[in-house]
């Protein structure tokens, strides 16, 4: 009795633990925080690693993605110089005030009134400061300028594992629907309606704004711009963009660009959107295998006709082994400069190569598990159809 627990504690281990189990434990504990070291290195340069692939949050190219930026960092920086503080006390009263032999006990005391009101005022301020400047963040963002250019707006839906881009109005009347790249004129504010028509997923391009969610039957509004005195390169210029919320087996490969050009550049792509002529007899023979095996999910004709896409979003939440699905809008294909959600090039090769397999390239697709053409068997297009469908789908001459 008498003595504190921590005391008893203390001789307890004292008596029991021999001198060479004390420094195997020591070594035990040297190896754990080595290779607790290793790991936090491990994912620090992982971390960093994805700023290399044009997805930085760092390099802001226009208002939106600059004010969160602007916020990031009093944030980070505010937290840097609170951490750098508490632990710089911490470790000088660690250190100084560490026990050496001989050194009588130092008096107990409890409780300073002081101290106590000082640090509870002190990070009530810090806080309450930050989460103003982050609740005026959030108003000043919600809506677009109300002065220069009007904005050019566009509703993304989400599909496993693409986007579709529907421009109701481009600005001369044009309506397109297109999918996984989309393109903005400079300087311009986009305001964009975000919504998914199966699982949830997020809209992100670092670049331009942070993330938001895109959820089934509910409506997200958010808009960005890209500002040209921002960007070093000549226009156009490709960002990077993905879907940030695990939405099945493709989320990794779920990605898109934002193309930023010209106000003429746009018009032109504009204008020239349409379904692939067919010029030759290869194209014209693509053609007639395009309108017998992928018109049920895929349309190119111009924008999609409403009641067929209801069709194929029925058929896809049916499910089943050969039921339509909604599908990527190829109308303007051949304009584009990715393939299957920006995983890869749009080359003539890579084309082939997705038609011939779409599971070697992008694995849990649906048109391998819904197209009759890749349930095997007779059905398979040959070597020859393969050409033909690239020649129509590519207008190659
Ligand atoms: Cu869509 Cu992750």
């Amino acid at each position: 009795m008498g003595l504190s627990p921590f005391r008893r504690a203390g001789s307890l281990s004292s008596h029991s633990a021999s001198p060479s189990k004390a420094f195997s434990g020591r070594q035990s504990r040297l190896k754990s925080r080595t290779v607790l070291f290793g790991l936090m290195a491990a994912i620090f340069l992982f971390a960093t690693g994805c700023s290399m692939d044009g997805m930085s949050t760092w390099d802001a190219l226009g208002p939106v993605a600059e004010k969160q930026l602007e916020l990031f960092n009093v944030l980070l920086w505010a937290m840097v110089a609170v951490f750098v503080l508490v632990e710089g006390v911490l470790l000088y009263a660690i250190i100084r005030y560490r026990k050496r032999p001989g050194q009588p006990k130092p008096p107990q005391i409890h409780g300073n009134t002081t101290l106590e009101i000082t640090l509870t005022i002190i990070p009530t301020i810090l806080v309450l400061g930050l989460g103003i400047w982050s609740v005026f963040t959030l108003f000043d963002l919600e809506d677009p300028p109300t002065t220069g250019p009007d904005a050019l707006h566009v509703n993304v839906t989400a599909h496993q594992w693409w986007f579709e881009f529907e421009y109701p109005d481009t600005g001369s009347g044009k309506h397109i629907i297109t999918a996984n790249e989309l393109r903005i004129p400079v300087d311009r504010p986009i305001t964009l309606s975000l919504e998914s028509d199966d699982v949830i997923h997020s809209f992100w391009v670092p670049k331009l704004a942070g993330k938001l969610d895109m959820i089934p039957t509910h409506v997200n509004e958010m808009w960005f711009q890209a500002d040209s005195d921002k960007i070093d390169e000549a226009l156009p210029v490709t960002l990077f963009g993905q879907c940030a919320e695990l939405c099945g087996l493709a989320h990794a490969l779920m990605r898109f660009r934002v193309t930023v050009m010209d106000q003429a550049d746009f018009d032109s792509w504009a204008a020239a959107y349409g379904p692939p002529p067919a010029n030759t007899e290869q194209a014209k023979a693509g053609q007639q295998l395009f309108q017998q095996n992928c018109t049920l999910c895929h349309t190119i004709d111009g924008p999609d006709d409403p009641a067929l896409s209801a069709s194929r979003l029925s058929g896809f939440l049916t499910g089943g082994d050969i039921t339509p699905v909604p599908a990527p809008n190829l109308t303007d294909l051949r304009t584009r400069q990715t393939l299957a959600a920006g995983i890869t090039d749009l080359t003539e090769a890579h084309l082939r190569e997705w038609l011939r397999n779409p599971e070697d390239l992008k694995p849990g697709n649906y048109m391998s598990s819904r197209a009759v053409l890749y349930q095997g068997g007779n059905a398979s297009l040959s070597d020859q159809e393969i050409d033909q469908l690239v020649a129509y789908l590519l207008d190659i001459r």
